[in-house]
């Protein structure tokens, strides 16, 4: 559906909603319409809340249609959170109260004290609240929307195998083989153009899929719907709609799930030693505590792609842009690479990665201004405080990993790209700010806390794998500059794909 359909629906869907809203003023919003400065019950002052909160039902309506706009425009929809944090009177705030969808909506700076408290091990009075749109699409049983903290805590022990060292290193040769297979062997002619986007999905999605399901799994096949399910999760739920992108996505979820579930019947049937299916269909025929059922297994290896696949490559795009806006760090990640005395054709193991210390640095550098998940959602379960802030039950809280990640005072010339930023022999403070490992402390690229993400490892291992094949073979620069970014995606990331320009390099 044309963006300009969806924009004119939600409107029509707002505006009946406020009107219902106007005329059954009902004494829970009275909270929601307060103004900046005044208190809560505890005396701590509400989130600032912008100009025009006042109004009520019509602040809503527009802060809402104001998102949505900026996530169909070409600047992603951090534009709106950014723009946020500036008040009516030009300070800037760390902590700013919107509305979003009918729901109030606190964004708050992970730079702020207190804040990544939120992000706590099982908080009792906070859950984690992803979109409802997600939720449908990944399914009830999906770790990454769960919100019961016990069942969460038997998801990740149960998931626990896909991530264990031998598990990893087949991971790593499989990702490496079709790296080096894509990017050499189909490498476009010399100086030709590489879609990165396009290569680094490919890659991605092939390794993970033969990690989760081994073998002659149909899911080879459903890269196209597992991408449709990614562009319907912050798409409007319009689920009757025919032709509407949610329902695309929920269209594209039934066929990825009946593609699991001829999965699980087969490694029922013949299980292997390698794949994370095998050990799940295992576990229950030894009738283990932490079985899953088959609904279970299916939400939550979609739940694996989705969350395993996109990231990854989006980084991988943001990788390859930095370092070729950055020439002379690319030269010297190539002296590095080639350092490592690796000749001939080689397979390349963990061990090969742990010696790659500058490759990490720009890989974690990359990381930070990339700031693939811009943000944390958890819901308050009852009245309490964040960062000072009073905070009403129901309200959502989203910690903000981008602000801090571009809080000058965190990181020094925090737009800058710097991978040395990180160097542990670094210590000490620069106008104020700490250097080396103490910045590394403050990433939070992959969350914190009991939801930090599953599969870091793996997301930095397929990132090192990718720049070290790229580096050691070819030089390269964007060619398209466009910085638009690609409108309903949902990780920030360029509309061109990052096409780059190859020039092989000469070995001798
Ligand atoms: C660069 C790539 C990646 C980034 C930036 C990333 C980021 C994140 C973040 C920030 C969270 C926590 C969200 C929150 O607390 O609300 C998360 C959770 C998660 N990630 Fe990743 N991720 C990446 C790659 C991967 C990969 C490769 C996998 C697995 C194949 C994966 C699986 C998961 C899972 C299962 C969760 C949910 C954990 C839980 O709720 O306990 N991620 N990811």
């Amino acid at each position: 559906m044309e963006p300009w359909v969806a924009l004119v629906l939600l409107l029509i869907l707002v505006a009946s909603w406020s009107w219902w809203k106007m005329i059954s003023s009902s004494s829970s919003c009275k909270s929601r319409r307060r103004s900046n400065c005044e208190q809560g019950d505890d005396e701590a002052a509400f989130p600032p809340a912008g100009a025009g909160a006042g109004a009520g039902w019509w602040w809503e309506w527009r802060e809402t249609a104001w998102f949505v706009a900026e996530h169909g425009s070409g600047r992603g929809f951090y534009n709106f959170v950014q723009a946020r944090y500036v008040g009516t009177n030009g300070s800037s705030s760390c902590c700013f109260r919107t509305a979003l969808f009918g729901r109030v909506h606190v964004f708050v700076s992970a730079a702020l004290p207190g804040a990544s408290r939120v992000l706590a091990s099982d908080p009792p009075h906070l859950a984690k609240r992803y979109a409802r749109t997600a939720a449908d699409l990944l399914g009830p049983h999906s770790i990454l929307c769960c919100t019961s903290h016990s069942r969460h805590r038997l998801l990740r022990r149960a998931l626990a195998p896909l991530f264990s060292l031998p598990s990893t290193a087949a991971f790593a040769a499989s990702f490496d083989r079709r790296a080096t297979a894509r990017l050499l062997l189909a490498a476009p002619a010399p100086a030709g153009v590489l879609l990165a986007l396009d290569a680094a999905l490919e890659i991605s999605y092939g390794a993970i899929c033969e990690m989760l399901v081994a073998g002659d799994s149909k899911l080879a096949m459903l890269q196209g719907d597992v991408f449709a399910v990614t562009q319907a999760m912050l798409a409007l739920p319009l689920r009757c709609l025919p032709g509407s992108r949610f329902r695309r996505g929920l269209h594209a979820r039934k066929r990825i799930t009946a593609a699991i579930r001829d999965d699980i019947i087969r490694t029922r049937n013949a299980p292997n030693d390698h794949d994370l299916l095998s050990v799940l269909m295992q576990r229950r025929q030894a009738g283990h505590p932490d079985a899953l059922t088959d609904e279970q297994i299916e939400d939550n290896i979609l739940t694996l792609i989705i969350a395993g696949q996109v990231t990854t490559a989006t980084a991988i795009t943001w990788m390859l842009k930095y370092l070729s806006d950055n020439p002379q760090i690319q030269d010297k990640l190539r002296a590095e690479a080639l350092g490592l005395g690796l000749k001939g054709d080689y397979p390349l193991t963990l061990q090969h990665l742990n010696k790659m210390d500058y490759a990490y640095k720009a890989v974690k550098e990359s990381l930070r201004m990339a700031t693939i998940v811009s943000w944390f959602p958890r819901v308050a379960l009852k009245d309490c405080q964040v960062a000072g802030f009073h905070i009403q039950k129901d309200w959502i809280i989203n910690v903000d990993a981008r602000a801090l990640h571009y809080d000058p005072a965190v990181f020094h010339n925090p737009t800058v790209f710097d991978p040395s930023r990180f160097n542990d022999d670094e210590e000490g403070e620069e106008d104020g700010v700490k250097k080396g490992s103490a910045q590394q402390r403050r990433l939070l690229v992959f969350g914190a806390g009991g939801r930090t993400c599953l599969g870091m490892n793996l997301a930095k291992i397929m990132m090192l794998i990718f720049l070290h094949r790229l580096v050691t073979n070819f030089r390269w620069e964007m060619a398209d500059d466009d910085p638009s970014l690609e409108k309903w995606a949902m990780f920030p990331r360029l509309k061109n794909g990052c096409p780059i320009v190859l020039t092989p390099i000469n070995h001798s």
